[in-house]
């Protein structure tokens, strides 16, 4: 089901990340009505999502429950690939579904995650940065469904252009946790501070 946008005036009813249904408060007031006088906005509807808190919990996930993924999930994940921005809006991707994932594991670096995976999609594209918003658009579309995902490196080019008909750059693996993932446990800052990361002092200067 489509995530509703939030419409003034009306409680916000969402599907958070992880699935679970919850409603945020307080409720968005309603506009005091145009006057003639006031120029015309297109659309009254806001729509806020909470990308920061999606982004913080985010984990690169191996183990997948043997669960399918719905085709529509897979199509909005797909969409969010295909609404990624690209160097001159050239878009000179392909994101192909593989079936055959037994065959298709032997290619990667890490053979489990794709041969245990619901859904895998590799990513055939000549650059790099496009290829890194693709892939990470369409693996936090996911983790807003409550579907896990990794991207997995490509230890062999040619067998996996053989096979799918264009090397991939990049493969990602999806599926539903193998065990539960709550991102509602902890707040954005906490997964932050929690993360296995360098601290942002080391990572970030201002000149
Ligand atoms: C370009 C790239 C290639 C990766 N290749 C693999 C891989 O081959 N196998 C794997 O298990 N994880 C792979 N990963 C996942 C990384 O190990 C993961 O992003 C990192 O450990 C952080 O994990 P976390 O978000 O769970 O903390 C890859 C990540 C990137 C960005």
């Amino acid at each position: 089901m489509r995530r509703p946008l939030l419409l003034p005036g009306r409680p916000r009813r969402v599907t958070g990340v992880g699935g679970c249904l919850r409603t945020l408060s307080p409720t968005v007031p309603r506009p005091a009505p145009r006057r003639p006088d006031q120029p015309h906005v297109a659309s009254t509807r806001l729509a806020r999502v909470d990308a920061f808190t999606a982004i913080a919990s985010k984990r690169d996930e191996r183990r997948y429950a043997d669960r399918p993924i719905p085709e529509d999930a897979l199509e909005r994940i797909l969409d969010a690939g295909r609404l990624s921005g690209s160097s001159q809006n050239k878009q000179e991707w392909e994101f192909v579904v593989v079936s055959d994932r037994d065959a298709f594991a032997e290619t990667v670096y890490a053979p489990h995650n794709v041969r245990t995976a619901a859904i895998v999609i590799a990513i055939i594209c000549p650059r790099a940065f496009d290829v890194g918003r693709a892939a990470q658009n369409m693996m936090l579309a996911a983790w807003g469904e409550g579907i896990v995902s990794c991207p997995n490196g490509v230890a062999d080019a040619s067998a996996a252009a053989e096979q799918i008909g264009g090397a991939p750059a990049i493969v990602l693996s999806f599926g539903y946790p193998e065990r539960p993932r709550d991102p509602d446990s902890r707040s954005a800052e906490e997964w932050s501070r929690r993360a296995n990361r360098k601290p942002l002092d080391e990572v970030s200067r201002r000149v």
